[in-house]
């Protein structure tokens, strides 16, 4: 094993930490896909980088399975939704497996403990006064017995008129409403005409909770971005949550409350806690040091910017009130675009976790391409497939592993595999060892395109130093052996040190490596001791380069795949639940303003009369607005992820003109166009219809 060495080292002396993880319960209703595993590697990234500091770290997960869609699903299967749930189980853990994401626990929130603790904490904030009891009227299919969630309601958009539009948004003008504004709606489960119908539901109060929520979701918890948007969002006021569905319904029926059932959302953040309930169980933890109200350990949560509202708002209330801790931290990421664009099946880019795998490429290229665009904030990032050929070639086979090739044959073929006793020149090894600090910085805070840069730029340096001292020419001179020996003990310290600081985010190359160098696994501490007076294991190659071929043959493979099983319309795709949650955490007790309050905003017709990039920034364009006779307009737009600026020159818009000016880092922003967004990847201009002129008065 490496020698445990030197006097200048310092061994790293640090507090062992107890660290409770959780990536989001992805649905039980699709197959894991691209998107989803930019969180899995993230958050396995950060965990294993954890764990190899020695902290005490559980990574906790399972599958979300309760709701409309998954029970309508399998029911147009024919078989009951235990048998789905089991079934897509089994494909989730096998995909996630496939991708090295290292669970400690993948359980499922239709569990006994998962059962009890929604109830227990549900009864709690019962008590605590937090449960109010309301009758509303919701869209009800009169042929199914049914109410209808708004994605299972179609019709034609009230704003633009467009056919075939969703109960929540429409795809054409990108219009928001709520399902009984649809004019001709029709159920998409048995296309009858719903009716409107009556019924209680139970609500959680959230509003009685704001002062809390304003406190905790400044307190450090969550990234700058995220506390801000808590701030839009506690200006447009807090509506209660309604936290019931009637019967039928795939979940937990309320405690005390025959005939409905928990709102998926409600139990699946205590899926979290189930998760773990049963991994303590199971291993001798106590549950209470890790969630009870005075516990010391660290509660961190991944998730999606798309899911900020349940974990900022909803969770912590939850915890809050029913007497358990609070999370730590809440780590939102971006979305998953491929080649700039939205994931989409006709383009074949809607990849799925199995798809990638069956094509035979290696998990740990996805890992390392996303940890290379993953920076801790809420950007969304982008897979260009291009870019991932030459990228994973360059910097893993092209820079990494050459270290090990170009060196490990001569300590083979010369040295029997014995390291050098020692080595005369500690500079560049050292160099290796002082990076340690600064790389494990980064990844703590989650900048893991930091992380590698530094590492790249180290193994820049190691390429340099083979380059400059040639070993393939000392080894043709007798008199050179020694330092043939130091030239490859130097280079397989560097090679070794490589590996341990890519290990988080390559965990089987570094399992290989280390069986190759013939060492014990590799922990952060390792970083501080030399690799000498060793024997390793002969060389063989350890990483091969991306075929585009493979990557082509991936994008069709998923273009027919995805073609032939299109999901029917019952089976709506996993994100409009998030858009069905939005909406019902919002209606049917929308906070309204009066026309005075909407009479304040001058919308005003615009048309681009300019676009153009701006050098150094990410997300914006400089836009000039045309307003006729009010002048013009310089409005910085973060738009730049869905439009090229040639592409909105002549356009028309419609824009904010009397927000006050903002300097902005570029520049000063005169108002603001108006897109649309939601929770899946993309950003839409509003146009107006034809005949509208700039500078006209939008009411
Ligand atoms: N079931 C809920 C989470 C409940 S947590 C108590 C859910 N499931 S999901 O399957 O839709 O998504 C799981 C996670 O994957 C979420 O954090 C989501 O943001 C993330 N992603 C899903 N699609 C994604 C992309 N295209 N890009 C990046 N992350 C994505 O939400
Ligand atoms: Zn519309």
């Amino acid at each position: 094993m490496a020698a445990s060495c030197a006097h200048w080292v310092i061994p790293a002396v640090s507090m062992s930490r107890q660290i409770l993880v959780t990536s989001a319960l992805p649905y039980a209703n699709g197959s894991i896909h691209l998107g989803h595993l930019v969180e899995y590697i993230q958050t396995d990234i950060w965990v294993r980088f954890q764990k190899m500091h020695g902290h005490d770290c559980r990574y906790m997960c399972a599958d979300d399975t309760h709701g409309t869609a998954i029970m309508l699903r399998a029911e147009k299967e024919g078989i009951t939704p235990e048998t789905l749930i089991g079934r897509v189980w089994d494909e989730h853990t096998r995909d996630f497996a496939g991708f090295n994401i290292g669970f400690d626990h993948y359980y499922s929130t239709h569990s006994d403990e998962n059962r009890e603790l929604a109830s227990t904490i549900y009864l709690r904030l019962k008590e605590a006064g937090l449960i109010d009891v309301k009758t509303i009227a919701q869209l009800y299919d009169p042929v199914k017995n049914m109410f209808l969630p708004d994605r299972f309601i179609k019709g034609e958009c009230p704003k633009c008129g467009a056919l075939d539009q969703y109960g929540d948004n429409c795809e054409v003008c990108g219009a928001t409403y709520s399902p009984t504004e649809l004019k001709n709606p029709v159920s998409a489960v048995s296309g009858a005409t719903p009716v409107h119908k009556y019924s209680e539901h139970y609500f959680f109060k959230l509003g009685a909770c704001e002062a809390f929520l304003r406190e905790w979701t400044t307190s450090g918890a969550l990234q700058a971005e995220a506390s801000n948007k808590m701030q839009e969002w506690f200006a447009s006021g807090l509506n209660n949550w309604d936290i019931s569905r009637d019967s039928p319904y795939f979940g937990f029926e309320i405690p005390g409350a025959p005939g409905k059932y928990f709102y998926v959302w409600l139990d699946a953040p205590v899926g979290y806690m189930a998760s773990f309930a049963k991994y303590a169980k199971d291993n001798g933890l106590d549950f209470d040091a890790w969630w009870g109200p005075d516990s010391k350990t660290e509660l961190v949560h991944f998730i999606g910017k798309d899911i900020l509202y349940f974990h900022a708002l909803f969770w912590p209330a939850m915890l809050k009130y029913s007497g358990h801790r609070l999370p730590t931290a809440v780590y939102a990421h971006g979305f998953l675009t491929v080649n700039g664009q939205k994931m989409s099946k006709s383009r074949g880019t809607f990849i799925t976790a199995d798809s990638y795998l069956a094509q035979g490429l290696n998990p740990e290229w996805l890992r390392y391409y996303y940890a290379a665009k993953l920076n801790g904030t809420m950007e969304d990032i982008d897979l260009n497939l291009e870019d991932f050929v030459a990228r994973v070639n360059s910097d893993l086979v092209g820079k990494f592993i050459n270290i090990a090739s170009r060196t490990a044959g001569f300590i083979h073929k010369k040295f029997d595999g014995k390291l050098a006793d020692g080595v005369a020149n500690l500079e560049l090894i050292g160099e290796f060892q002082a990076a340690a600090s600064t790389i494990a910085a980064h990844y703590e805070s989650r900048d893991f395109a930091k992380a590698l840069r530094e590492i790249m730029a180290l193994a820049d340096r190691a390429n340099q130093y083979v380059a400059d001292e040639k070993p393939w020419e000392l080894a043709k001179k007798e008199e050179a052996i020694y330092r043939l020996h130091e030239v490859c003990t130097v280079s397989l310290n560097c090679f070794r040190l490589l590996t341990l600081y890519l290990k988080p985010v390559l965990p089987k190359l570094a399992e290989q490596v280390e069986a190759f160098l013939n060492i014990s696994p590799l922990t952060w501490d390792d970083a501080q001791s030399l690799f000498i007076r060793h024997t390793i294991n002969e060389y063989s190659h350890l990483m091969t380069r991306i075929d585009p071929k493979s990557i082509d043959a991936m994008v069709e493979a998923n273009k027919d795949n995805l073609a032939a099983t299109t999901p029917p319309v019952v089976s709506a795709p996993a994100p409009a639940r998030h858009a069905e949650a939005q909406v019902n955490a919002t209606h049917p007790v929308a906070e309204t303003i009066s026309i005075d309050d909407f009479s304040k905003i001058d919308l005003r017709i615009a048309r681009i009369a300019n676009a153009e990039h701006i050098e150094g920034a990410d997300k914006l364009l400089r836009l000039t607005l045309d307003l006729g006779d009010l002048g013009t307009r310089q409005v910085f737009a973060g738009i730049k992820s869905a439009y090229a600026p040639e592409a909105l020159v002549g356009r028309f818009t419609v824009m904010v003109a009397n927000l006050a000016p903002r300097k902005m880092k570029f520049g000063m922003s005169e108002g603001m166009v108006l897109a649309a967004s939601g929770s899946e990847p993309g950003l839409f201009i509003l146009s107006p219809d034809h005949g509208a002129q700039p500078g006209m008065k939008v009411k």
